[in-house]
């Protein structure tokens, strides 16, 4: 990477006292996001009445006793939290309860993402590297990007790690192998229930042969049914269970995708990340829609090519014209405040 590892870089994270965090914090502490060269200066956002929670979180980040770690800086303040920033983790904000849509969550987050867009345009690094976990993240990675004019669109992403690491934990289930043995699955459009999650181009590693999931599972009925329902529908099996959403995984996931972002991906080997849509595979411009991409020297390149047939080509309609409706009421949302 371009940066020289001796000096620290300043990370933010915001909801920083929040379920999610707590989780995060750990591992960029520790260097598995970075690198284990890479010593952090934590910026971290709260809003005021959670600055005594945050001061037990930073008293637990002290007694880590984690070389990496360097300067801890509370705020409340987001001009002070973007200063100077070489990644961003956007997770403060409201967290669905059992029965709603992410959707449901843009009237309430929705002005957030704006305050920290305009934050990010006038603090931040110009090369900063946005990672939005709030939901719904697709959208508030969009409003952050369009109040954020001197930062490139590219450097904003939304996070559908989980909804890729879910579909990697189920395949991997049912053909009975280690979840590494199964690579290159895609999570397409929304972070929502019409996201669409496919087996089409994953592989997995069989006694060191590599071979296509769907001849592997021979069953199309389960692909694209059993499968893609039961990764669309996960983040609300979580919360009907725990009562409270994702924090551990989406953690874990928020990791995987800045640690993929900053270090690159393998040969070969692709992930899911929601961006700015360029029109790839036919999509709309100007969504923020999950692609698969592949990732060298901290920029990420859609993958191209792969083959998309009549009942894919369907699922990627119906969760891009989600994404164009929650646009369309982002808009209104903001326009009414
Ligand atoms: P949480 O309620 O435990 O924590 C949220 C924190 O954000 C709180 O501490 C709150 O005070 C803080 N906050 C609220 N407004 C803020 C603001 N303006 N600035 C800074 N901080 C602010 O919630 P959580 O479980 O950590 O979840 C956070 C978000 O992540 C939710 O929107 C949830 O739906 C989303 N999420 C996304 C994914 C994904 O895959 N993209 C997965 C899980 C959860
Ligand atoms: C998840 O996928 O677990 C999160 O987005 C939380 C939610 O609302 O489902």
């Amino acid at each position: 990477m371009k940066y020289n590892t001796s000096e620290p870089i300043n990370v933010v994270v915001t909801g920083a006292a929040g379920q999610i965090a707590y989780s995060l914090l750990y591992q960029l502490a520790a260097g598995s996001v970075f690198g284990p060269n890479q010593p952090i200066n934590l910026r971290l956002l709260d809003i005021p009445v959670m600055m005594t929670v945050l001061d037990g979180v930073i008293m637990e980040l002290e007694d880590l006793a984690l070389p990496l770690l360097r300067e801890i800086t509370p705020t409340a303040d987001p001009n002070v939290a973007f200063k100077d920033v070489a990644a961003a983790f956007l997770v403060g904000s409201m967290p669905r309860k059992e029965g709603m849509e992410r959707k449901d969550l843009l009237a309430a987050n929705a002005e957030i993402f704006k305050v920290q867009g305009k934050a990010l345009d006038q603090h931040a690094q110009k090369d900063v590297k946005v990672l939005v976990v709030g939901n719904p993240a697709n959208t508030n990675a969009w409003i952050c990007s369009h109040h954020a004019p001197s930062i490139p669109k590219e450097n904003f992403t939304a996070m559908t790690r989980l909804d890729q690491n879910r579909a990697q934990a189920a395949l991997a289930a049912r053909l009975n192998v280690s979840v590494d043995k199964v690579k290159n699955v895609i999570i397409w459009g929304n972070h929502s229930s019409t996201q669409y999650p496919d087996a089409a181009h994953a592989t997995v590693n069989l006694q060191g042969s590599t071979k296509p999931v769907p001849s592997v599972v021979n069953d199309d009925n389960w692909l694209n049914t059993t499968f893609v329902e039961k990764i669309q529908k996960r983040g609300a099996a979580v919360i009907s269970a725990r009562k409270m959403s994702s924090a551990m995984s989406a953690a874990k996931a928020a990791g995987d995708h800045m640690r993929d972002w900053w270090i690159g991906t393998k040969p070969g080997e692709w992930v899911s990340m929601g961006v700015l849509s360029d029109g790839s595979y036919g999509i709309p411009r100007d969504i923020v829609f999950s692609f698969p991409v592949a990732i060298e020297n901290g920029q990420y390149k859609i993958v191209q090519g792969l083959a998309i047939n009549d009942f894919a080509r369907s699922k990627l309609n119906i969760t891009s014209k989600e994404l164009e409706e929650e646009r369309t009421e982002a808009n209104n949302v903001l326009q009414n405040k």
